[in-house]
């Protein structure tokens, strides 16, 4: 990577949109009356918000300007055309099914393959993909290699699947495992890549059983970029050589455009060459998004989508996104926070059971870190550990807890500046200072699925 003070962003700014910081007395009132629950605060009352990098991301002025060629007609619209050539060229398939993001896409892949009481395995699956297959009454399986889930093994690719146990998996559950899914990177353990050779041996795994292969490609840049940082063979290749490489060994892919393809809605659907599966997922696409050319999205998105796979693909924009990400990693790892490493491509996670270690799991201490966030400096960050992935056991009544209480710091794609991010090194570095007064939280109120995001809390 270049040194970061031999270059700025490969980009200026053309528009602003303004923010303000609440003061302190504001800011303890308003996440008391979100009941600490950051889902529920005004993003006007939020001064940096890390709270996801999807959908976040700061459109181009070739993006905006593709807009006012939206081809609003029910079929067969220009940008359609301009979407399905953008998949060809940058992800090397053949037929594209447009959906309004990428949970539809799952949505209609899980429709065609999968059956009750089967077994969907992966590296790690997000959480709209395992409720997809859970919906479905199967089984969502992670693989992941276990230095994946230790944050302090350094390991160039800790998004990589554990080949043995897939192909145990494969050979003794013929029949029940209707795909395999790769998250590249694969978000839940902290934006890790997988490594080409790693993707290549899975493809061949599922060939050797006969069970189609897809990417979640939402961050299928970025995993390019760690491919050409960390893999000395790929090294010479540009980001495109590389992402080409990697579709080829799937059969298809879901895509959620609102990250890697730098817009605010969008995603799709995608097969290398199966026409059969193409037609039966527009069946499935026009019932529940649209005709098949426009799948949920006005032509002007789909336009958006078409040019922002070109400009998330360019090297030095990626340079630059990871570049912005990691300047905040270091920051940390110097001040002494205790972090996933090494630092992945789309956020900071931040081990909290070894930031606040004194604080037991049942005082929630990744939530009581966000709530802590905000009030130092109007900061939104997430937790992905006990609320967002535990669970209380419906038998005993006992809280189940999740292997990882992380913190996410999600940075969305052109939007802040570094200052923005020496603002939150600067707000761990006061919490830190401060961590044995830091009091943790309880549950009040919890829904039944996906709790974190409506759940309730008050001080302990
Ligand atoms: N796959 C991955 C790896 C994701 O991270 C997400 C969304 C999806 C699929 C679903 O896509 O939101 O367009 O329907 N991740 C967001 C996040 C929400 O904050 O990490 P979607």
């Amino acid at each position: 990577m270049r040194e970061r003070h031999l270059y700025a962003e490969p980009y200026r700014v053309k528009m602003v949109e303004r923010i303000k910081q609440k003061s302190f007395d504001e800011r303890k009132k308003l996440i008391s009356e979100a009941h600490y629950n950051i889902f529920n605060l005004r993003a006007e009352d939020v001064y940096i918000d890390l709270l996801t990098d999807s959908g976040t991301s700061a459109m181009s002025a070739n993006q905006w300007s593709g807009l006012m060629i939206g081809d609003e007609s029910y079929a067969g619209c220009a940008n359609y055309f301009n979407l399905q050539q953008a998949v060809k060229d940058i992800i090397g398939y053949n037929f594209v099914v447009p959906t309004h993001q990428g949970r539809a896409a799952e949505n209609i892949l899980m429709s065609m393959f999968l059956k009750e009481g089967q077994t969907v395995p992966g590296n790690m699956h997000f959480d709209t993909t395992e409720g997809h297959i859970r919906m479905r009454r199967s089984s969502p399986l992670n693989l992941v290699i276990d230095e994946g889930l230790d944050t302090a093994f350094d390991h160039p690719f800790k998004g990589n699947i554990n080949l043995g146990r897939l192909e145990e998996l494969l050979k003794n559950s013929m029949g029940k495992i209707p795909m395999l899914i790769m998250t590249v990177t694969c978000n839940s353990n902290g934006g890790q890549p997988v490594s080409m050779d790693n993707i290549r041996s899975a493809y061949e795994l599922t060939r050797k059983y006969k069970v189609p292969m897809f990417i979640d490609a939402a961050r299928f840049a970025e995993n390019c970029y760690f491919i050409k940082q960390r893999d000395p063979a790929y090294s010479g290749k540009s980001i495109r050589h590389i992402a080409r490489e990697m579709f080829s060994y799937a059969d298809g892919c879901t895509m959620s455009a609102k990250k890697d393809a730098l817009v605010n809605i969008g995603g799709f659907l995608a097969f290398k060459d199966n026409e059969e599966w193409y037609e039966k997922a527009v069946q499935i696409q026009i019932c529940y998004e649209g005709f098949r050319t426009y799948g949920g999205l006005a032509g002007r998105d789909l336009e958006a989508v078409a040019r922002g796979l070109y400009e998330g693909t360019e090297e030095d924009y990626l340079e630059d996104r990871i570049g912005q990400v990691h300047y905040l990693g270091q920051k940390l790892i110097k001040m002494g926070v205790p972090l996933q490493i090494p630092l992945g491509g789309h956020g900071i996670f931040i081990d909290v059971t070894k930031f606040l270690p004194d604080m037991p799991r049942a005082e929630l201490p990744g939530q009581a870190l966000v709530k802590e966030l905000y009030l130092e400096a109007g900061i939104r960050a997430i937790e992905l550990g006990t609320c967002a992935f535990g669970y209380r056991c419906p038998e005993t009544g006992n809280e189940v807890y999740p292997p990882q209480e992380l913190l996410r710091l999600a940075i969305p794609r052109r939007v802040y500046s570094d200052r923005h991010m020496d603002i939150v090194a600067q707000a761990l570095s006061a919490i830190a200072g401060r961590k044995d007064k830091i009091r943790g939280l309880k549950m009040v109120y919890q829904a039944e699925i996906m709790r974190h995001f409506t759940a309730r809390f008050e001080p302990i």
